[in-house]
């Protein structure tokens, strides 16, 4: 997210907490200002993303992942969401060159499925790997088929999940073309999902503990295809 917009959400938000609507609008949530790098810890160049491929980093905490996309064209802007418990929040759109590149938590709002090393059964899906099942140009969970838009906040579009997935904040560095994870925004999940899987996420990166550590100045994204070994398709 570009600066002027994080100020325009958090301005709306104090609007309407001024209105007495507080109880009814999700806020903005701030983290560490992360930098996105390569593997090999440079500052990865928003430019270079490929159109339609499924990029992972991890944020806010270091084992809860998120897809990052270049969506390729210009997304809806001030998108008007609800979470599941009736919270509203507006997504602001996709940010970059193109104001095509979103982040998304990658855990599935449904039953919290979420792609690890081993295997994957939530993605992008593109023209090229839609199928008669999964919708192209759509987040899609095979687990129950839950389907997310991502030019729109991750709205839900069909299948069981309950809200949209949790948008990532992102800023975009025009003159280094660079982008910053800052915070969150929507329905997170991550307390549930460190309770659900406290025993494999232990077991992936180290400890309890330092999967629930908190993400610092810097996070690696890795393309899905080498991050994890197996993409379920449905
Ligand atoms: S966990 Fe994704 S649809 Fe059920």
């Amino acid at each position: 997210m570009e600066r002027r917009d994080f100020i325009r959400v958090c301005a709306a938000t104090a609007i309407a907490l001024q209105g007495g609507k507080a109880a009814a609008d999700a806020r903005p949530r701030s983290y560490a200002r992360s930098l996105l790098a390569d593997e090999g810890g440079r500052a990865l160049r928003a430019s270079q993303l490929a159109v339609g491929e499924n990029y992972v980093f991890h944020y806010p905490f270091e084992g809860t992942p998120c897809f990052l996309l270049n969506l390729g064209k210009p997304t809806g802007r001030n998108v008007p969401l609800k979470t599941e418990t009736g919270e509203t929040y507006e997504w602001p759109g996709g940010v970059g060159p193109r104001a095509a590149i979103v982040a998304y938590s990658a855990i599935c709002s449904h039953q919290l499925t979420y792609p690890t090393r081993q295997i994957s059964f939530i993605s992008y899906r593109d023209r090229s790997t839609a199928s008669r099942i999964s919708k192209p140009n759509m987040i899609h969970c095979c687990s129950e088929h839950s389907e997310y838009d991502p030019a729109a906040g991750a709205r839900v579009l069909g299948g069981p999940a309950p809200q949209p997935l949790c948008a990532i904040l992102l800023e975009y560095d025009a003159a280094g073309d660079t982008l910053t994870a800052t915070g969150t925004l929507g329905g997170e999940m991550f307390n549930t999902f460190f309770s659900k899987y406290e025993m494999r996420l232990a077991l992936e990166h180290g400890s309890t503990a330092r999967a629930q550590q908190r993400v610092a100045a810097k996070t690696v994204v890795t393309p899905l295809r080498q991050f994890c070994k197996q993409q379920v398709r449905c």
